[in-house]
């Protein structure tokens, strides 16, 4: 070995050494935790119906943004649970509306941003995260592929009423599923979700095509 290679040799054991050597980080060392919420809440505004009240996390949402992303067993159920207790199916026992009316509530993204017009209805945005017919090409694939949703699961009452549920809280059966509350939240009306509904099983809708 060089004279010069031996002192890099030597340099990098000491360096190792030294880092080895530095005492585990005590609770007092640790840096401070990050107050999110109190910085959205500063540099947020109010902006039409977008007000900082969005900031409140519910309980689901709570539980959901856990530190760590680690869910336990115990805070699993009580989400499915809380949830369970919002679902309410349609008033007139009725699941399915208009398959066309479905399909501008799929396809519509727009909705309770403070630039659009409360007084318009909002959107599913249900393109955004699933496949559905198989003539639109623009879909997200956040979501599980919904083409063909009734022809191969059949329209059986189970499957409309798990269908509805999932719609109305999603996290009534997958605890902090990533799709929006729509029944419970109010992001839809009972009709738009009966017509998003005849929009998954009509054997007409182009979903089933
Ligand atoms: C932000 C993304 C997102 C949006 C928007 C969204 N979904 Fe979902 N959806 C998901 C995810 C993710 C799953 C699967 C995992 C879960 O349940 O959370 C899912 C699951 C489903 C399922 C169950 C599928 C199965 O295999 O049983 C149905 C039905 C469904 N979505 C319908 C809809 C409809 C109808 C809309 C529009 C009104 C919609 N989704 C909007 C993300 C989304």
């Amino acid at each position: 070995m060089s004279p010069c290679k031996d002192r890099l040799a030597i340099s990098a054991l000491t360096l190792l050494l030294a880092v080895n050597s530095v005492a585990p980080a005590s609770a007092a060392d640790e840096p401070p935790a990050l107050d999110i919420a109190g910085a959205m809440r500063a540099s947020f505004k109010d902006k039409k119906q977008a007000t900082l009240a969005r900031l409140e996390q519910d309980e689901t949402q709570r539980l959901c943004s856990a530190p760590g992303g680690a869910l336990s067993p115990a805070d699993a159920s009580r989400i499915v649970e809380i949830n369970r207790a919002t679902l309410a199916g349609p008033s007139d026992g009725v699941y399915l509306g208009d398959h066309t009316a479905g399909e501008r509530v799929a396809m519509t993204g727009s909705g309770l941003q403070w630039n659009d017009d409360p007084t318009k209805p909002n959107g599913g945005n249900c393109y955004a995260c699933h496949e559905m017919a198989a003539k639109e090409l623009a879909y997200g694939t956040l979501g599980p592929s919904l083409k063909h949703y009734g022809k191969l699961r059949g329209a059986s009452p189970q499957m409309l009423e798990y269908t509805w549920n999932k719609i109305y809280n999603s996290n009534a059966l997958v605890p902090c599923s990533l799709m929006p509350r729509f029944g419970h939240q109010r992001i839809l009306t009972e009709q738009q979700m009966k017509d998003v509904m005849a929009y998954l099983f009509a054997k007409d809708s182009p979903v089933n095509q």
